[in-house]
């Protein structure tokens, strides 16, 4: 018997970081996830780097030019078969503003990241990138 693997699918997403405040994202859709925050990204598509993947979601999703930065360690499961990425990223040109996917943006300093109420399987890439870029 073969025990067939097969690779998860690798969401990428951003930590918007500008003045000292990280940028939050509310969900719009799909229904189950309508109305808890994140931090905007979305799936890498075949073929394209990670860092490809985080530019153009956030220029679909924000509306903005970005330069990606390091990474924050980590990988977190979302859901079976899924694994979420998270970037440092600095806005390079435009203002974020809601496109499809979200209907509310925050920027929170990190005495507010708990004003939001991010999607569970957010919360621990949040706390790992706040406590490497923003200000205590
Ligand atoms: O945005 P997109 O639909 O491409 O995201 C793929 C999946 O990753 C969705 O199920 C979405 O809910 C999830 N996701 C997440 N946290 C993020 C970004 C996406 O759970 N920060």
């Amino acid at each position: 018997m073969t025990e067939q693997r097969t690779d998860p699918v690798v969401v990428v997403a951003g930590a918007l970081v500008d003045e000292g405040r990280l940028l939050a994202a509310r969900r719009s859709t799909p229904a189950e996830l309508a109305g808890r925050w994140e931090l905007p990204g979305g799936k890498r598509e075949p073929g394209e780097s990670s860092e490809e993947a985080l530019v153009r979601e956030l220029r679909e999703e924000l509306g903005v030019e970005t330069e990606i930065g390091e990474r924050v360690p980590g990988e977190w499961v979302l859901k079976p078969g899924y694994v979420l990425w998270v970037w440092a990223v600095r806005l390079r040109s435009g203002r974020p503003a809601p496109q499809q996917e979200h209907d509310e943006l925050r920027w929170l300093t990190r005495d507010e990241l708990d004003s939001v109420d991010w999607l569970d399987q957010d919360r621990p890439a949040v706390a790992e990138a706040a406590a490497r870029l923003l200000p205590a």
